[in-house]
C-alpha cells in the first residue's frame, strides 16, 4: 500500500513589472526589427523592472496574490522555495529575503538553481515534502530580473528574455487530484550553450571581465533551439505515459515560453492542438524561472484552466536541464 498524499497546487499568484518595452524601442537599443524579433521568436513585448525594483520585489508581489488565492495566511508556510537564476545577491538567498518580507515567520526557505526549467524543479521537490506529509504548505515562486543579466549590446539575447514572477502553493489535496506524474533531467555536456561566464568561482567579476560582459548572459540559440524542441516533445510523452494517460487527454499545456516556433514545433511532434497550448510570450518574452508559473497564473485566473483539467507543463533552459510535470487541476 502506498501511505503518500497527493500534492498540488492550492493557490497561483503572478506579478510583471509595469514597464513595457516592444519591440520598436528594441529597434532603438541594438541592430534589430519588429519583424525579425516576431518571425523568429513570437515576441512583441517584454516587461523590465524599475530600477528600484529587485527580483524578491516581483516574487513578494506574486507571493503575496497565492497566499490569498489558496486562503492562507504566510505564518502558515513550512518551506519557500524561490527558483531563479537572478538572485538579489548571492548570498543570501532571495527565499530568505521573500521570507521576511511576507512574514512567513515558520517557513525554512531556499533557493534553487535549474534556470528556466526552475519552476518545476521545485514543484517537485516542494511535493515531496507533502506527500511525505513533512510538510503541509509550501510556496514555489519563480522570479527573474533577466534584464539586469543581459548584454544590452548583444542583439542575439537581449531581444529575448523579460522580468516577472510567477508562485503557487502546494499543500495535499483529494487523491484524484494534483501531481500525477513527472521527470526532471539535466546534460551538463550542454552547460556552455547558456551561461554566465563571470561572477562565480570560476571567474570571479573583476573590472576586465565586466568590461568583456563576461557577467552577461551568453547563449548559443542554435544548439539550444535543436535541444529545447526534442526534449519538449520527448519528456512530455514521457510524463503523459507515466500519468496513465494519453495526450488527448491533456486539457491544457503550459510549455516553457521562449519561443513560439519551439512551441509550435513541440504541439505537431506531440499532435497536441496549438488551442490546448498555453502561449503567453508575445506580451513577456521569456521570463526563465518565471515562465511557467507566471504562465499558469494567466491560464488558471482566465479560466483556461479549470477544475479538473489534466495540465501538462514542461520546461527546459540552462544546465542543460529539463522538467516536466502532469497535473490534475484542483482549484
Ligand atoms: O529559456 C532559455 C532557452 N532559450 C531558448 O529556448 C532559445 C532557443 N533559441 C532560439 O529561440 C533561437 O535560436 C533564436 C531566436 C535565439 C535565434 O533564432 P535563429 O533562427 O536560431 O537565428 P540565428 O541565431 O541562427 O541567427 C540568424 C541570423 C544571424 O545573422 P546571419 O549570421 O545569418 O547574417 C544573426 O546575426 O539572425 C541574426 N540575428 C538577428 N537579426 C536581427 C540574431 N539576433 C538578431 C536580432 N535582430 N535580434
Amino acid at each position: 500500500m502506498n501511505n503518500m498524499k497527493k500534492a498540488g497546487i492550492i493557490g497561483v499568484g503572478g506579478y510583471v513589472p509595469e514597464r513595457v518595452v516592444d519591440n520598436f524601442e528594441m529597434e532603438k537599443i541594438v541592430d534589430t526589427t519588429d519583424e525579425w524579433i516576431t518571425s523568429r521568436t513570437g515576441i512583441r513585448q517584454r516587461r523590465i523592472a524599475s530600477d528600484s525594483q529587485a527580483t524578491s520585489d516581483l516574487a513578494v508581489e506574486a507571493a503575496r496574490e497565492a497566499l490569498d488565492s489558496a486562503g492562507i495566511k504566510a505564518e502558515e508556510l513550512d518551506l519557500i522555495i524561490v527558483a531563479t537564476l537572478t538572485p538579489d545577491s548571492n548570498m543570501p538567498s532571495t527565499a530568505c529575503i521573500v521570507q521576511d518580507k511576507i512574514g512567513a515567520t515558520r517557513a525554512a526557505a531556499f533557493d534553487l538553481g535549474a534556470a528556466c526549467s526552475g519552476f518545476v524543479y521545485g514543484l517537485v521537490t516542494g511535493a515531496q515534502f507533502i506527500q511525505t506529509g513533512a510538510y503541509k504548505k509550501i510556496l514555489v515562486i519563480g522570479a527573474e530580473t533577466m534584464s539586469r543579466v543581459l548584454d544590452w549590446k548583444d542583439r542575439s539575447t537581449c531581444v529575448l528574455f523579460g522580468d516577472g514572477a510567477g508562485a503557487a502553493v502546494i499543500a495535499e489535496v483529494g487523491e484524484d487530484e494534483g501531481i500525477a506524474s513527472f521527470e526532471l533531467g539535466s546534460d551538463g555536456s550542454g552547460a556552455e550553450f547558456l551561461i554566465i561566464p563571470a561572477g562565480g568561482s570560476r571567474m570571479p567579476a573583476t573590472c576586465e571581465v565586466v568590461q568583456e560582459r563576461l557577467n552577461c548572459l551568453k547563449m548559443s540559440g542554435p544548439e539550444v533551439f535543436k535541444f529545447a524542441v526534442r526534449v519538449m516533445a520527448d519528456s512530455a510523452k514521457r510524463v503523459v505515459e507515466s500519468a496513465g494517460l494519453q495526450m488527448s487527454d491533456i486539457d491544457v499545456m503550459i510549455p516553457h515560453q521562449a519561443n513560439t516556433r519551439i512551441i509550435e514545433s513541440s504541439s505537431k511532434r506531440l499532435a497536441i492542438s496549438e488551442e490546448k497550448m498555453f502561449v503567453n510570450l508575445d506580451k513577456y518574452g521569456n521570463m526563465s524561472g518565471a515562465s511557467i508559473p507566471f504562465a499558469l497564473y494567466e491560464a488558471h485566473r482566465s479560466g483556461k484552466i479549470k477544475k479538473g483539467d489534466n495540465v501538462l507543463m514542461v520546461g527546459f533552459g540552462a544546465g542543460l536541464t529539463w522538467g516536466a510535470a502532469v497535473l490534475k487541476w484542483s482549484i
